[in-house]
């Protein structure tokens, strides 16, 4: 007897191959109760909901105070009100209890414990994504989809993240190192992760996408996580001066992308901009990142210490200059990035380099005082 549907088909025969599909689609889930309006129930929601309107679309909203008006659900309601703001509930015919029930487990599988890497960190990427996109110079030049594709890489972009580096797990030979051959282990992990959830029951926000375009958000999505690796830093940089370069921008306004590739070259150093964006933000938001950030490197540090492991630069809690390495990390790696996308999309991102600086100077005075 044929044991599946494929069999059935003729899949082991001269038949032409046949999609395995279900005899009938489950119903449409275009109706059904919605939910609360910022997404998940809040005392605060006349609060939130104000600080929303006001600032979702500025750079430097407080994230910390979303986390605590949203009752700890800050990357459900930010990514709910972004979905609100672009209209990807028609657009993609997404329920808005879909949407709420999926991005309710990506938030669980971020590390509440972590310092630095855990959901109020995915809501700032997110929300940070939503501002660039902003920019005058993009008008026009993404798709919906790849709209959609920018935002849902934010969010998942560090989805269940170990509170330790891709250089601890392959160092400790960690099950994931193994599982992904030590290569982007985390950023595979995200991924996997994240795509494995759509499959939790009625969390399947592509469902009424074409069977084309999922594949090509998918695509994207994993091209722009697995593209937040730090070892790919150096050579995003480059693609992004090549392109600043050969003066891709016309007019000042709009850029003109015409392949895959380019296109994703932007969305992928876009994104890689949102994840280091935390320097770049007014000081009171950016020095809690940098407690939060160092705090977690201190914890790896003092794992390291324990196993006897060499203890991974930034990580020793007894011997780190936090204000110093503020200044390398600035100087080095952000401030080169955030350089090329303001010339890029000139002048939009013009403030977001001028806070930049003066965090780095304030860094630099710091640590200037305490020698
Ligand atoms: P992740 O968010 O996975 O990707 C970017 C990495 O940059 C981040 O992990 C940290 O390891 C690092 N990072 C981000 N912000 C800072 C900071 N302020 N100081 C030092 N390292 C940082
Ligand atoms: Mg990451
Ligand atoms: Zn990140």
């Amino acid at each position: 007897p044929l044991s599946s549907p494929a069999e059935a088909s003729g899949a082991r025969g001269t038949m032409t191959k046949v999609p395995v599909r279900p005899a009938v689609l489950p119903p449409t889930p275009t109706e059904g109760p919605l939910p609360p309006r910022l997404g998940v129930e809040t005392p605060h929601a006349e609060q939130l909901s104000e600080l929303f309107a006001q600032s979702l679309g500025i750079w430097g909203l407080d994230i910390f105070l979303v986390d605590r008006l949203s009752c700890q659900h800050p990357l459900v309601t930010v990514v709910y009100a972004i979905a609100e703001k672009r209209d990807f509930f028609n657009k993609f015919r997404i329920h808005p209890s879909t949407l709420v029930n999926y991005f309710l487990h990506v938030e669980q599988h971020y590390k509440q414990d972590n310092p630095y890497h855990n959901a109020v960190h995915a809501a700032d990427v997110t929300q940070s994504t939503h501002v660039l996109l902003n920019a005058q110079a993009l008008d026009n030049v993404f798709s919906d989809l790849e709209i959609l594709a920018s935002i849902f890489a934010c969010a998942i972009h560090d989805v269940n993240h170990p509170g330790v580096t891709n250089q601890f797990l392959i160092n400790t030979e960690n099950e994931l190192a193994i599982m992904y051959n030590d290569a982007s282990v985390l950023e595979n992990h995200h991924c996997a992760v994240a795509f494995k959830l759509l499959q939790e029951p009625n969390s399947n926000i592509l469902r009424q996408l074409e069977d084309g375009q999922r594949k090509q958000l998918r695509k994207m999505v994993i091209d722009m996580v697995l593209a937040t690796d730090m070892s790919k830093h150096m050579s995003l940089l480059a693609d992004l001066k090549t392109m600043v370069e050969t003066k891709k921008v016309a007019g000042g306004c709009l850029l003109k992308l015409d392949n895959y590739s380019e296109k994703m070259q932007i969305m992928q150093n876009m994104v890689h901009c949102a994840d280091l964006s935390n320097p770049a933000k007014p000081m009171p938001l950016s020095s809690q990142w940098v407690t939060r950030v160092m705090e977690e490197f201190f914890s790896q540090g003092d794992r390291e210490k324990a196993l006897g492991l060499p203890v991974s630069p930034m990580c020793c809690r007894e011997t780190a200059n936090v204000e110093k390495s503020q200044v390398s990390f600035i100087d080095f790696i952000v401030h080169p990035l955030w350089e090329a996308w303001t010339e890029l999309v000139h002048p939009d991102a013009e403030h977001i380099l001028n806070t930049l600086e003066g965090n780095r100077d304030h860094y630099s005075d710091l640590s200037a005082a305490k020698e």
